[in-house]
């Protein structure tokens, strides 16, 4: 019999779909599920008799015969839960296998674990992928944007198949390339699930404002989305908003307003947070993405604090299409310092990790396929094109010129959205930030001060060379000794 030309292993929605995608696309796809009897009994058969049927897939319910089944060097793509499953299909696969063999993992893993599983693996002659995989069920199936690194010399052969199932963007490149050495696949995919919080969360907030201080209809809201979704906000997570907005229930009511609200999430918006910080990078927007999907989640405290808080707004009445602009480029100008601050992670990890990432082929690869493709995702990498090393997307010509013009109405909206008591934590965060950012003397004199008072933790000084450390005997009685000057 033929030998396979990849083996998949895991057969749930993702799974599925890039099987299928696979073999679409001309590819012998040998598949695996590990049967739990009363779980997931029969799901091979399952598949191969139905979305399978006919089709160039082999099905094994033994992982030793589904091994024997590929093609050598073997790829096997495995597509379980995060975590515990992969090392164990690790272990279980490795006394299989022979040397050079690769496994890839596509699942949603923490990039410290791939580094860790790419030594383990290499260290017993196979190798090693951790690649993400963006696009949800249907970007499986018809495309997505994958993100795949570690074991360097497995790119050259697992590239055609991966190419061949990633989404394609308008030019026609494939949304998948080569990120880098160990754990860059996952710690790419981590900052884009980052990214898809933030841009979830700003969306939220334009919603927020056009319901409840413009009081407009879910049709109207669902229009102006559709609207912004034909010029520079032109996304897929605009586009569904105005779907989801406009989804009826049987009675002809919205669904929308039958949603309870409170966020859920997986995990890896909270990895990006909690490696921003480690690397010391300011991730400011998507932290607050994260913090409000928590807050969402407390939804006793919140019901009982509304309560006991009341409301004043000012009862003024808006003017839509001006505040719906103002909205507009808020949504925009935010977004941009999303992207700005994802990227500066993404850079300052590549020099801490020695990954050499390339922003612009990043920018490019989520162009397509993923959650967060969108139309500025071009300019993005124009930027990064132009110049591989800028510091901040924000210093940009482009992108200079659009916070530029955004600014009068990004802090117009803020300022009348904290009068009328409006929640926009992530519109204020990046205005906030961007106003930090642009500021050149930050009051962190005075905390500095304030350390050296306390704890003796010394300061540098502005007429003096960086780098000397000064210790300052502030009450007359504290003494000559000063603390060591390291920073975490
Ligand atoms: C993707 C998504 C996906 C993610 C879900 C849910 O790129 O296809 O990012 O990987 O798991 O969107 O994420 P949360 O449950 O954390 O919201």
């Amino acid at each position: 019999m033929k030998k396979s030309d990849i083996g998949l292993i895991g057969l749930a929605v993702m799974g599925e779909n890039l099987a299928l995608n696979m073999e679409r696309h001309g590819w012998q796809v040998s598949v695996y599920n590990r049967t739990v009897i009363g779980i997931e009994e029969g799901v091979v058969d399952r598949f191969i008799t139905g979305r399978g049927k006919d089709k160039n897939f082999v099905g094994f319910t033994e992982l030793k015969d589904f091994v024997q089944s590929l093609a050598t060097p073997r790829k096997i793509m495995m597509m379980v839960r995060a975590g515990k499953p992969v090392d164990e299909l690790t272990d279980q696969l490795l006394p299989l296998l022979s040397p050079n063999d690769i496994l890839i993992d596509g699942g949603n893993s923490n990039f410290e674990d791939t580094e860790r599983r790419i030594k383990y693996v290499e260290s017993k002659g196979m190798r090693f992928i951790g690649s993400g995989v963006s696009g949800g069920e249907e970007g499986a199936l018809n495309g997505a944007s994958i993100m795949p690194g570690g074991s360097v010399s497995a790119w050259s052969e697992i590239k055609p198949i991966l190419q061949s199932i990633a989404a394609k963007a308008d030019d026609g490149t494939p949304c998948c390339d080569w990120i880098g050495a160990g754990g860059s696949g996952h710690f790419v995919k981590m900052i884009h699930n980052g990214i898809e919080y933030g841009d979830i969360q700003l969306i939220c907030e334009a919603y927020a404002l056009m319901k409840n201080l413009l009081h407009l209809s879910n049709e109207t809201i669902a229009t102006h989305f559709e609207r912004w979704n034909e010029g520079k906000l032109k996304s897929y997570l605009v586009e569904i908003t105005s779907h989801i907005l406009r989804q009826k229930e049987a009675d002809g009511t919205y669904l929308i307003d039958k949603i309870l609200d409170t966020a859920g999430q997986k995990g890896t918006g909270k990895w990006s947070v909690i490696n921003s910080m480690e690397l010391g990078m300011p991730l400011n927007l998507i932290a607050t993405a994260v913090f409000e999907r928590n807050l969402s989640a407390l939804l006793d405290l919140r019901r009982e604090a509304s309560d006991v808080f009341k409301r004043s707004p000012s009862g003024k009445q808006f003017d839509e299409q001006t505040m719906v602009d103002q909205i507009f480029h808020t949504l925009y100008a935010s977004k941009i310092v999303s992207y700005a601050q994802g990227f500066n992670v993404l850079k300052q990890a590549s020099e801490q990790f020695k990954w050499q990432l390339d922003a612009a082929s990043i920018a490019r690869m989520w162009r397509g396929g993923c959650i967060i493709r969108s139309a500025f995702l071009d300019n993005i990498a124009s930027a990064f094109e132009k110049s591989p090393s800028l510091s901040n997307l924000l210093l940009d010509d482009f992108f200079h010129n659009e916070i530029d013009e955004a600014l009068p109405y990004w802090k117009q909206l803020v300022a009348t959205a904290t009068m009328e008591e409006i929640s926009i934590p992530a519109f204020s965060s990046a205005l906030n930030y961007f106003y930090s950012l642009t500021t050149r003397r930050l009051p962190a004199n005075l905390l500095q001060a304030q350390r050296d008072y306390f704890g003796a933790h010394t300061f540098e000084r502005i007429d003096h060379e960086r780098g000397q450390f000064f210790h300052e005997n502030w009450t007359g009685h504290g003494g000559n000794t000063s603390s060591g000057t390291y920073n975490a």
